[in-house]
């Protein structure tokens, strides 16, 4: 070890020298001065969020991601030729050309590591040697791991990613001659409230042409204690995901949360239709947020809330489709009607 150290830089990093991404700092300051406390839920998503929500989609009360793959596995086929005839009944044109002109491709919203649209995608590559996929994720890091692991096992496949936020962003998606399969699957619809629901797919609505058809992955409404126990597990990892939000404002903000005083809380609003996710605070106290110059106190039972997950019906997925400019042909669900995964058509007039 040498004895000389250098002069230290201006400082340690502290929160305030570090650098604060503007859009987290503004949810942060917005969602705690509120009278009801809230945090949006795409805070949990950072490189431990992500890991934990990874953890989540493998344990034994978390029946949405092996239920829609499940559907994915038995119906792939299926989907995929329901996705060639809407487009000839549509457009009267439904064959493949050699040169590629009417191929399908697909789209996804939120594509994350795509480790689902695999099944889909090998079934397109079945139904005609090869497909083109666009996944949409903000995270360039999950779409980078998505296109390796895709080009490793599907070579078939050519991906053209965009670096898009589909929430806030206008879609920019490149012209097609021929069908349309977009993808909007994980439930990940059930985080918006429905007037944002329906924006984002009159959003995705608007790339689209005639014949063109959507797939959506949504979580049925079921006994409360099975929707519960799905977001209350037993080993603790959802959470450790609820309260990775807290830490990430420490990491990020500085945040003086002390973990042991917030407990995890989740359950079911039938009359919303929606499982509610809180950080409930076990005492009094004031949390100090030094990046953001900011002391939020809390009551005892206060709670923040961090996530609304909702539930659908039939009626509600036909509804909120034909709001978003699309029309249902065929439902698919498992034995136990646990989760649905929905195809529509752009509808004609809208
Ligand atoms: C990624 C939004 C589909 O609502 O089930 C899992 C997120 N939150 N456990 C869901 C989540 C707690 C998940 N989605």
């Amino acid at each position: 070890m040498s004895t000389y150290s250098a002069p230290l830089q201006p400082s340690r990093t502290t929160a305030t020298a570090r650098n604060i991404d503007p859009a987290v700092a503004a949810a942060v300051r917005s969602g705690l001065t509120a009278s009801h406390k809230s945090l949006p839920a795409w805070l949990f998503y950072d490189a431990e969020g992500s890991r934990l929500f990874e953890r989540i989609t493998l344990l034994p009360e978390y029946y949405l991601t092996r239920t829609e793959r499940a559907i994915f596995t038995a119906e792939a086929d299926r989907i995929i030729a329901a996705a060639f005839t809407a487009w000839h009944q549509a457009t009267g044109d439904g064959h493949i050309t050699s040169d590629g002109a009417g191929k399908l491709r697909l789209l996804e919203l939120g594509a994350g590591t795509a480790t689902k649209t695999g099944i889909l995608l090998a079934a397109a590559v079945r139904a005609q040697g090869e497909t083109s996929y666009l996944p949409i994720d903000v995270s360039a890091s999950a779409i980078a791991e998505a296109c390796d692991s895709l080009a490793q096992t599907l070579p078939q496949v050519n991906i053209q990613p965009e670096i898009a936020n589909y929430v806030t962003d206008v879609l920019g998606i490149p012209p097609h001659n021929g069908p349309t399969l977009a993808l909007y699957i994980g439930s990940s619809v059930g985080n918006f409230a429905h007037a944002e629901a329906v924006a984002i797919l009159r959003n995705l609505r608007a790339q689209l042409q005639a014949g063109d058809t959507l797939l959506l992955g949504t979580d049925l409404v079921k006994d409360t204690a099975a929707l519960e126990a799905a977001y209350c597990d037993a080993d603790g990892v959802t959470e450790a995901f609820n309260l990775n939000m807290l830490r990430r404002l420490h990491r990020e903000l500085g945040a003086s949360f002390d973990l042991s005083t917030f407990r995890h809380v989740a359950s079911f609003n039938r009359e919303a239709s929606r499982i509610e996710m809180h950080l409930k605070s076990t005492r009094n106290q004031y949390v100090r947020i030094p990046a953001l110059n900011l002391s939020v106190p809390f009551q005892v039972g206060e709670t923040i809330h961090t996530e609304n997950s909702y539930k659908f019906t039939r009626e509600s997925i036909a509804g909120l489709l034909r709001e978003g400019g699309f029309s249902v042909t065929q439902t698919f669900t498992d034995p136990q009607n646990y989760f649905a995964v929905t195809l529509s058509t752009v509808a004609a007039s809208s």
